[in-house]
C-alpha cells in the first residue's frame, strides 16, 4: 500500500518549486528573459575554475575505481583531513580527520546529525524564519520541530521566546546563519546568548543539547565581513555545511558534517554517522566530488554579483516604500509584503511577471522572499515591473 503521509504531500508541494515551475512555463510563453524569477535559491554565478580544472585532472589521471568506486562510508580519508585543516586554519578549532563526515549536500548532513542527537518523539527547536525544508528533514526523523516565532525588527533569534519554549524533551537546536530566507547574520551576541541559555539548560535538565548549525551559506556575507562561526561558541556544535552555495554546486550533492572536538562523545559521533547512512540512504557522496572540492577547500565562487544585486534591490525597496531589513549575506531578501496577505501579494506580483515567493512557510506570513542569485542585468530590469506592480496595485498607500 502506498504511504499516506507522502501521498498527501503531494497536495503540499514546495511552494518555491511550484514558482519556479510557473515561472519555467511563463518563460516558454514570453521567453525567460522577461520573466523576472526570484523563487529558487539555484546560484547563478559559476563554479570556482578550479573546480572544473580539478574535475578534468581526477579524469585524466586517476583509476576508474578511484574516481568512481564507492568511498569510505565515513567519506574519503584524505578529503576528511583537508577539511579538518582547513576548518582548523579558518576557525581555531582543532578539528582532526575524525570529526568530518562527507554528505550530500547539506540536506543529507543534517538528515544525519538529527538522527544523530535526537530519537523519535524528541523535540527540536528552531528560529523563524526557517527553511522550509526543515520540516521534513525533522519530522521524518521522528523527532518534533518546534518553530521560535520571528523578531521582525531585525530577524535576530528571539531568544527571550526560545528560553520559555524550552523543557527536557528538547534535545537539539537547529540554527541557520547566514539564513534564507532573511540574508541576516547571527551576531556574535546572539551565539553568545544562545550558548549561554543552552549550557544552563544543559544543567538544569541533566543532559547533553545539541546545537545543529545548518551553514550552507556560510561565505556569502557582504560588506567584507565574516559570519560570527556557531561552533566557536558552544562546544556541542555540530556543523552541517554545503558546497551548494559557496561553490555553485547545488546539483553535485557534496557537503559534511563537523563535529566540534569538544563535543561529548566527539571522537564517535562521525562514526555513528556511517551508520545512520545505513538506514536513510544518505550514503557515500560522488567520489569525484569529494576528490574535487578538498581540491579548491578554501575558495569561494564570485559573490560580488549577489553583493551588487542585494544593494540594487534593497536601496529600490526602500524607496518604494517597502519595510525591509538589509540582508548581511546570502542571496535572499525578506521584505514586508504592501499587504496582510502575502500569497495575494505574490499573486497579484505574478501579473507584472514578478516572481515573489511568500514567506508564510518560512514561519514570516505577511512577508515574502526574493531570491536575488539571477543576473544584475536582470535584478535591473526587474525594478520597472517592481515600480509598476507597486504604482498600480497599491498606489492608495
Ligand atoms: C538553509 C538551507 N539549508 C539547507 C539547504 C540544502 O542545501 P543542499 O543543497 O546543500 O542540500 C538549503 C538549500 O537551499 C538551504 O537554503
Amino acid at each position: 500500500m502506498i504511504n499516506e503521509l507522502y501521498k498527501q504531500r503531494l497536495s503540499a508541494k514546495s511552494v518555491i518549486r511550484e514558482l519556479s515551475e510557473y515561472a519555467t512555463a511563463r518563460g516558454a510563453e514570453i521567453g525567460y528573459e522577461n520573466v523576472f524569477d526570484y523563487s529558487l535559491g539555484n546560484p547563478s554565478v559559476p563554479c570556482v575554475d578550479g573546480y572544473t580544472k580539478a574535475v578534468i585532472h581526477l579524469h585524466e589521471t586517476l583509476s576508474p575505481m578511484e574516481l568512481h568506486g564507492y568511498s569510505p562510508s565515513l567519506g574519503n580519508t584524505k578529503v576528511r583531513g583537508i577539511v579538518a585543516d582547513s576548518l582548523k586554519r579558518r576557525f581555531g578549532i582543532p578539528y582532526e580527520t575524525k570529526h568530518i563526515f562527507m554528505t550530500s549536500g547539506a540536506a543529507g548532513a543534517i538528515a544525519h546529525a538529527v538522527r544523530l542527537v535526537t530519537k523519535p518523539g524528541d523535540d527540536v527547536l528552531t528560529f523563524a524564519p526557517f527553511f522550509p525544508e526543515y520540516l521534513p528533514y525533522i519530522n521524518d526523523s521522528g523527532a518534533r520541530l518546534s518553530v521560535v516565532p520571528a523578531d521582525t525588527k531585525d530577524f535576530q533569534p528571539n531568544l527571550d521566546v526560545f528560553e520559555s519554549m524550552m523543557t527536557p524533551n528538547v534535545q537539539a537546536v537547529l540554527i541557520n546563519s547566514p539564513n534564507n530566507p532573511s540574508g541576516v547574520v547571527y551576531s556574535e551576541e546572539t551565539l553568545e546568548r544562545l550558548a549561554s541559555i543552552l549550557r544552563k539548560k544543559q544543567t538544569e535538565y541533566g543532559h547533553d543539547i545539541f546545537l545543529i548549525s545548518d551553514e550552507p551559506y556560510r561565505e556569502i556575507v557582504f560588506d567584507g565581513k565574516e559570519a560570527p562561526y556557531p561552533s566557536r561558541y558552544y562546544d556541542n556544535t555540530i556543523s552541517c555545511y554545503s558546497f551548494s552555495k559557496s561553490l555553485s554546486l547545488p546539483g553535485e550533492r557534496i557537503g559534511y558534517i563537523a563535529v566540534n572536538p569538544k563535543a561529548t562523545d566527539a571522537d564517535i559521533l562521525a562514526v555513528i554517522c556511517g551508520q545512520i547512512s545505513r538506514g536513510i540512504g544518505h550514503n557515500c557522496p560522488s567520489s569525484t566530488a569529494q576528490l574535487a572540492v578538498a581540491e579548491v577547500i578554501d575558495e569561494v565562487s564570485d559573490i560580488s554579483v549577489y553583493e551588487r544585486n542585494r544593494n540594487i534591490l534593497y536601496d529600490e525597496l526602500v524607496r518604494l516604500g517597502f519595510t525591509v531589513v538589509k540582508p548581511d549575506g546570502t542571496f535572499y531578501i525578506l521584505p514586508r509584503a504592501l499587504e496582510e496577505d502575502s500569497i495575494a501579494f505574490c499573486n497579484k506580483a505574478k501579473n507584472y511577471d514578478l516572481i515573489l515567493v511568500p514567506a508564510d512557510n518560512f514561519g514570516c506570513p505577511g512577508y515574502f522572499r526574493m531570491a536575488y542569485c539571477i543576473d544584475t542585468e536582470k535584478v535591473e530590469r526587474s525594478l520597472e515591473a517592481l515600480r509598476r506592480f507597486v504604482q498600480t496595485e497599491y498606489s492608495t498607500r
